[in-house]
């Protein structure tokens, strides 16, 4: 997704923006720009593919000057191209723009604009927004930025800059991230934190609507009326390393790795001292509250969303409450039964995703309570919410999503088992046993980490095949698909997750000699089921890679390999089981040569729909 720097200070501006837009690269782009002021025009520089590439263009020629903005961009609006590229600028050259988001009414500015004479250089939508500066300039910087903002329909985050009043940088959002670092002498803009983290941990998080005049010793944040906001510092906490690899080859792996402590992080917190109740001091919720909620929405995208499925379970199981599941893309245009006994729970890793905030808004403005479960502090989704639930994982850069799922998965837990407490549905004896069986799985994740050769090995085996298929029911169906949409995304073997009982429904046609099936069995009241569904596939010469907890000695008989994860309650078994299908997926990437972190085609967090 399109990532943002800008910077006006007492020091060059290129080394930062290239410096930032390179902590935004796991955001995923496909072409890259900066504009600097150098005294007395703007030079902008630009470029499509890698940073890499803009790099070796400006390499001995970097522009001078101590006020510029920067650009990763993710295509939308026009193919992935250099004339596409931000920083987008008008005819003079005077107003310098770069945006995240999407300028819904961009198509009849554009005509308006170029019926008055504009000359449009891109296909994109962002670049009606210089012109339309261009248009109604009126020696008032502020002004013409307000004026434009009237104009314009959709999401962004816009950061302007003018060669008339280069001593100032504007800045403003509606639905997309925007972050002002405090520096000294000089001041820092960024979309996300890790751009800015190296130069300050002092930031203001931007509200939608507000808009900030940043010079170089101070910020002035007003809101869409022009009057003053107080902003509160925020300090950022995260150590700069965390946001960096640590010696593993990719992101991805340091993460997959770093899940027994993201679990401990997102467990200990909410779990009294004598280890015998949940704690949500996020929610505090009482009889009354639960009692009036009538029904559960579970929405998100993604792994998220395989998330959720899981939480269904868990909601239902525990705490017996009615839960329906969308994904968010369907939800919010599906016109969904939402009243005042509504609880909409939203899930997303990034707290940005476009689909997911759209599906919470409609929730509210249909008067759901509302309840966010992310991972980032101070995300969009976080603050639109009426509660949030952080998911304590630390900052995720792959792409490819493992440690907020898990981090996930223990929430929608930990949130049942406490509305189970409140409601009375589970017994003591049957709480206690959970809440012991979930102290044990962060020791019991980093075990499944221990021994990764056989998984390696199958990767390579079977790392060439075209097609690869996961089965299992309940639980471990829902862990199927996380399973699946891992190996796509970052392999490209075609994958498919079925619930195993619906093989003879059609997918069975697929099942010919050689075909890897992935089968987990780790659900006692469907055990019987499964094998025989593994068998079925067997029948036809599939490759069967059996996933099963430690005691099961029974499956090793029926398939061609089996992987083994500690054992625990059924519930909380895909938090382990998954471990190694994250494994399984990113070594199969890596035998075919894949860039793991990178994935073709993905972006880290989708903030355009
Ligand atoms: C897959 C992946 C995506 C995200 C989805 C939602 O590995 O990462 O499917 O899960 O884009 O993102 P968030 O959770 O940020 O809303």
């Amino acid at each position: 997704m399109c990532g943002i720097v800008g910077y006006i200070g007492k020091n060059q501006a290129a080394p930062f923006l290239l410096e930032g837009l390179s902590k935004l690269e796991y955001r995923g782009y496909d072409s890259a720009g900066i504009a600097v002021y150098d005294g007395s025009h703007i030079r902008v520089e630009k470029s499509v593919g890698r940073l890499a590439s803009l790099r070796d263009k400006i390499e001995g020629d970097m522009p001078q000057g101590a006020v510029g903005i920067g650009h990763t961009r993710w295509a939308t609006h026009g193919r992935p191209s250099d004339r596409n590229a931000h920083p987008h600028t008008d005819c003079s050259g005077d107003f310098v723009i770069v945006h995240n988001g999407i300028i819904e009414n961009y198509l009849s500015l554009k005509e308006e604009l170029i019926a008055k004479g504009h000359e449009f250089q891109s296909e994109t939508d962002t670049e009606v927004v210089a012109h339309l500066m261009e248009e109604v300039y009126n020696g008032d910087f502020e002004a013409a930025v307000r004026e434009v903002l009237g104009r314009i329909e959709g999401s962004y985050a816009l950061v302007f800059l003018s060669r008339k009043d280069p001593d100032r940088i504007i800045c403003t959002k509606q639905d997309n991230p925007l972050v002002i670092g405090l520096g000294d002498g000089e001041n820092f803009i960024a979309s996300d934190i890790p751009a800015i983290i190296a130069r300050t941990r002092r930031t203001y998080i931007l509200n939608d609507g507000e808009f900030a005049v940043v010079k170089k010793d101070s910020v002035w944040v007003t809101n869409r009326e022009g009057e003053p906001v107080t902003k509160k510092v925020f300090e950022v906490n995260w150590n700069a390393e965390a946001a960096e690899k640590g010696g593993y080859e990719h992101f991805m792996l340091k993460e997959i790795h770093e899940q027994p402590k993201a679990v401990r992080d997102t467990v200990s917190p909410r779990l009294s001292k004598d280890g015998k109740s949940i704690i949500m001091n996020e929610l505090n919720w009482n009889r009354e509250f639960l009692d009036s909620i009538k029904k559960i929405f579970i929405v998100a995208c993604g792994t998220a969303y395989n998330a959720g499925l899981v939480g269904k379970y868990y909601i239902e199981k525990l705490a017996r409450v009615p839960v329906e599941i969308d994904i968010a893309s369907e939800f919010r245009y599906r016109d969904p039964i939402i009243d005042e006994d509504t609880l909409t729970i939203v899930l997303s890793q990034s707290g940005e995703t476009s689909d997911t905030l759209a599906a919470l808004k409609e929730s509210k403005r249909q008067g759901a309570k509302t309840l966010a479960i992310t991972n980032v502090v101070g995300s969009s989704i976080a603050r639109e919410a009426d509660q949030v639930i952080y998911t304590w994982a630390g900052p995720e850069i792959a792409v490819a999503s493992t440690k907020a799922y898990t981090t996930q998965l223990i929430i929608m837990f930990m949130l049942s088992l406490y509305m189970s407490g409140i409601r009375g549905t589970q017994s003591q004896e049957r709480i206690s046993e959970l809440l012991e069986a979930l102290k044990k799985v962060p020791a019991q994740v980093s075990e499944t980490l221990e021994d990764v050769e056989p998984i390696k090995t199958f990767a390579k085996q079977y790392g060439f095949n075209e097609d690869v298929f996961y089965i299992g029911r309940s639980l471990d169906y829902d862990v199927s698909l996380e399973g699946a949409l891992k190996l796509k995304e970052i392999s490209y073997i075609h994958a498919e997750a079925y619930a195993a009982g619906e093989l003879k429904h059609g997918t069975l046609a697929l099942i010919i000699e050689g075909v890897p099936v992935i089968a987990l069995a780790t659900q006692k009241n469907v055990y019987e089921k499964t094998l025989s569904n593994i068998k079925e596939v067997k029948a036809r010469d599939a490759v069967v890679i059996g996933i099963a907890a430690e005691g099961d000695n029974e499956l090793e008989k029926y398939v061609d390999h089996v992987i083994k994860v500690p054992e625990t309650d059924e519930l909380l078994i895909p938090v382990l089981t998954v471990v190694p299908l994250q494994l399984l997926a990113y070594y199969a990437a890596i035998t075919r040569g894949c860039d793991v972190d990178k994935p073709r085609n993905l972006a880290k967090s989708v903030t355009v729909e």
